[in-house]
């Protein structure tokens, strides 16, 4: 059966390097037979900013937020992929926020069980995969671990390509060629 992946863009830019980024990785799994859709995060329409920690989606067993906007299906879209793709800049040694709204949407699709000291996800067995860039050669390791932590804590698998030296929106075709196949042997892998 095809591999469903879900590439969730957090860049603002549409023709920047996190856009180029998730693009050669589309076109590569795409490639492979992989059924693809990429979501650019900065353009949903959000009824609030970010998880509210009003916690209703642990009070029902669906795994859905129970806030009625552009980020629910896209959550939906999560617990149904094989592979999980989050593309991002670096913003000040971090994920952009543009990513990081929808990322903490997530809590939906985690049910705790606190006095049982449990947890269940349907993410749970999946491949997260990040691919991110920087202008300077300083905080992607930073941006990667909270990335790392919520893969270990989620029981995925996890990959990632990281790319200093970028250059500024656009330039990674040229900065950093070698990225393409990095990130193209990366998707074959995955699928
Ligand atoms: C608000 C902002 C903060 C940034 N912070 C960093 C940073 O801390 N370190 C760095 O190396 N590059 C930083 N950059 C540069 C971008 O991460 C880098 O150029 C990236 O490849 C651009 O991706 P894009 O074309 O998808 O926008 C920053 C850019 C912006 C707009």
């Amino acid at each position: 059966m095809a591999k469903k992946i879900l590439i969730l863009n957090g860049s603002p830019k549409k023709d920047g390097n996190t856009s180029i980024m998730a693009d050669w990785f589309s076109t590569a799994v795409r490639s492979k037979g992989a059924e693809v859709e990429i979501v650019r995060t900065a353009f949903l329409k959000y009824k609030t900013l970010g998880c509210i920690s009003c916690r209703k989606c642990q009070e029902s067993d669906r795994y859905e937020c129970c806030i009625d906007d552009d980020a629910k299906p896209v959550l939906t879209k999560m617990a149904e992929a094989d592979a999980i793709v989050f593309a991002t800049l670096l913003y000040f040694f971090g994920a952009s926020a543009q990513l990081k709204l929808i990322f903490d949407r997530m809590f939906s699709l985690y049910k705790w069980d606190n006095d049982a000291g449990t947890m269940q996800t349907p993410l749970k067995g999946k491949t997260m995969v990040l691919l991110a860039s920087a202008f300077e050669d300083i905080g992607l390791d930073a941006l990667e671990k909270p990335f790392v932590l919520t893969a270990e804590y989620t029981d995925m698998k996890f990959e990632s390509i990281l790319v200093a030296n970028a250059g500024v929106s656009g330039e990674i075709s040229k900065k950093r060629p070698d990225s393409k196949e990095k990130i193209e042997k990366l998707a074959m892998k995955i699928c």
